[in-house]
């Protein structure tokens, strides 16, 4: 989604501006722009396209001055256009903003504007905000009254940063995220810590209702009352320093290799969160999981996994879904949250309504500092490192890996966690991608692939169609195999690929008879299996493993494929087109 950043101190502040923007550019974005306070004025330069294109057109990093504010923007009012990108000045040109989120009361407080006399340019919702602040700064020549006045009439979720004329910053947050980094030679503003880490690791995380104004008396924060507020300066994980490629060429390929480390690493930190989840849910009356996209695949594997080996009910919920049937969460129950980022909207309304049915919220997350930990009762940290790549393929594996060792403690020791074991499946798995990089030429002008796959395989089944569609923009659908007689079966004829997920565990011989009968209709099939079969067109093999924790293991060759199958198109794997990393807004 949009990214933000702000810069107040004594170096140039374009250039500063736009290396923070390109590190957040896998957060997902369209347009880019930045503006800067020289002598006199405020300007502003922006454009759609990436920040390397728009940069080299119109040299956003030469722009005077040394207080700044840059954005990528990720549309969602008005369409991809250079007038709908930020920065956006007020209609006076004496102040200008950038925001994250959505002004729902913006038509509204718009056409109230005008009435004042107050132009609009963009079909956006966030220009209200640089008019509004503008027509209250009019009326009270202060930026601290301004900026209260502004946040008392906005609506929605936002994070924003505006630059006045007279060089200050000021910035509020509103359920997204915005996070200040306290530098040597000056301040940051900025949507993730990556937007600065290359100049500081001290950071303030302002909490929700929170404003602050930057200007030669250093940082000031206050609630939106205007009461003085006191935080403590965090030391940024040095593990973020580390979110660069490296020899790979893209995140993506990087983040699927981390796979034999991650795996084991996740969660070993919580060890007294996953302990404390454990008896929660042991004791729990009704237990809900939710997440979305592949978040929401973890949770189904949990499902299949506590059922089977603990004998405990867990009822997923996608969470985008649940504010349609709040009445789904039964009073004093526990909802579990998964989420990489924790900032999905939809994740955090689904733990927003189970929160006024009294549930206890454990959440599963990878960055500590979010929303959903700051929400949780319990916080389980996945522990994978900054996850880049949109597609998320790193975080899904730690995820699964949380979820096995809560059913680990749940069966009392009844599955066979074998940390060296698992990390060299894994790595069996990684050793050659020459088979996958041969299926990938082929997949290059397929329209459709479907994947099957029984019980727990099912949900791997749905995550590695999403894999598919993200990176390769080829059409896939996840099919539980039982399920193909009762339709997918009229799709079968030689234009189609099939993916089977077969390991040679209990769901072995039923998948095989699907594969024959798919077979049968003319359609390629490719087997994901320890065990050979001559109805396979590609056999991808995978090591034999303890029956419970396959799973770990077979995403693995569809990650490979999903990536290889995006560089034989020419797509690039890291930004798939029209998605953002974290979901910030409903
Ligand atoms: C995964 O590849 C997707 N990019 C997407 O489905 C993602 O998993 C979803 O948006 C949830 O994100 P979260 O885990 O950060 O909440």
């Amino acid at each position: 989604m949009c990214s933000i950043i702000g810069y107040y101190g004594d170096s140039a502040a374009a250039p500063i501006l736009v290396k923070g923007l390109k590190r957040m550019e896998y957060r997902g974005y369209d347009s880019v722009g930045v503006a800067t306070k020289s002598d006199n004025d405020i300007v502003v330069k922006k454009g759609v396209g990436k920040v390397e294109v728009v940069n080299n057109a119109l040299h956003l990093d030469n722009l005077p001055g040394h207080v700044g504010i840059g954005h990528t923007r990720w549309a969602t009012h008005g369409n991809v256009t250079d007038v709908n990108a930020h920065p956006h000045p007020s209609s006076s040109g004496k102040i200008a903003i950038v925001h994250n989120g959505i002004i729902e009361n913006y038509e509204e407080l718009k056409s109230d504007l005008e009435k004042r006399g107050y132009s609009f340019k963009s079909q956006t919702d966030s220009e209200v905000i640089a008019n509004l602040l503008q027509y209250n700064y009019d009326q009270t020549h202060d930026v601290k009254q301004s900026m209260i006045k502004t946040v008392s009439k906005l609506k929605g979720h936002y994070a924003f940063v505006a630059m006045f004329e007279s060089g200050i910053l000021s910035a509020a947050r509103f359920h997204e995220p915005l996070i200040i980094g306290i530098g040597k030679k000056g301040f940051f503003l900025s949507s993730d810590v990556l937007g600065f880490i290359e100049k500081t690791d001290d950071a303030i995380y302002l909490d929700n209702g929170e404003l602050v104004i930057l200007d030669r008396i250093g940082v000031q924060i206050f609630d939106f009352e205007g009461n003085a507020v006191k935080h403590q300066v965090t030391k940024v994980s040095k593990e973020f320093a580390d979110a660069y490629k490296g020899d790979y060429a893209h995140f993506t390929i990087k983040e699927i290799s981390e796979q034999p480390e991650t795996i084991i690493q996740a969660g070993e930190k919580s060890s007294d969160a996953i302990n404390t989840a454990t008896e929660f849910i042991r004791h729990a009356r009704s237990i809900y999981i939710t997440g979305s996209g592949t978040s929401y695949n973890a949770a189904l594997v949990a499902k299949y996994l506590w059922q089977k080996y603990a004998k405990i009910k867990v009822e997923p919920i996608i969470s985008s879904e649940l504010s349609f049937t709040p009445e789904t969460i039964e009073p004093n129950s526990i909802l579990i949250a998964i989420s990489q980022s924790g900032e999905s909207a939809d994740v955090l309304e689904a733990v927003k309504i189970a929160k006024k049915a009294n549930a206890k919220i454990l959440s599963i997350v990878n960055i500590l500092t979010s929303s959903l930990a700051q929400e949780s009762a319990v916080v389980i940290g996945m522990g994978c490192g900054p996850e880049i790549g949109v597609a998320a393929t790193k975080s899904f594996t730690a995820q699964l890996s949380i979820i096995y060792k809560i059913a680990k403690k749940l069966c009392d020791g009844c599955i066979n966690m074998d940390g060296e074991k698992i990390s060299s499946s894994v790595a069996k798995v990684l050793a050659d991608h020459s088979k996958i990089k041969e299926i990938a030429k082929e997949l290059k002008d397929v329209q459709d692939i479907y994947i099957l796959g029984r019980a727990v395989h099912y949900p791997i089944a749905t995550e590695s169609a999403l894999k598919l569609k993200e990176l390769s923009y080829i059409h896939a659908e996840g099919i539980p195999g039982g399920e193909l007689k009762h339709g997918p079966l009229a799709l079968m004829d030689s234009s189609v690929y099939v993916v089977i997920i077969n390991p040679n565990d209990f769901t072995y011989n039923d998948t095989l008879t699907s594969a024959r009968e798919i077979k049968a209709r003319g359609a390629k099939i490719i087997g994901i299996s320890d065990k050979p079969s001559d109805i396979y067109d590609h056999w991808i093999q995978i090591p034999t493993i303890d029956d419970s924790l396959y799973p770990l293991i077979e995403i693995i060759p569809i990650q490979l494929l999903s990536y290889y199958s995006a560089i034989e198109k020419n797509t690039d794997p890291d930004y798939p087109r029209n998605l953002a990393k974290s979901v910030t807004v409903k």
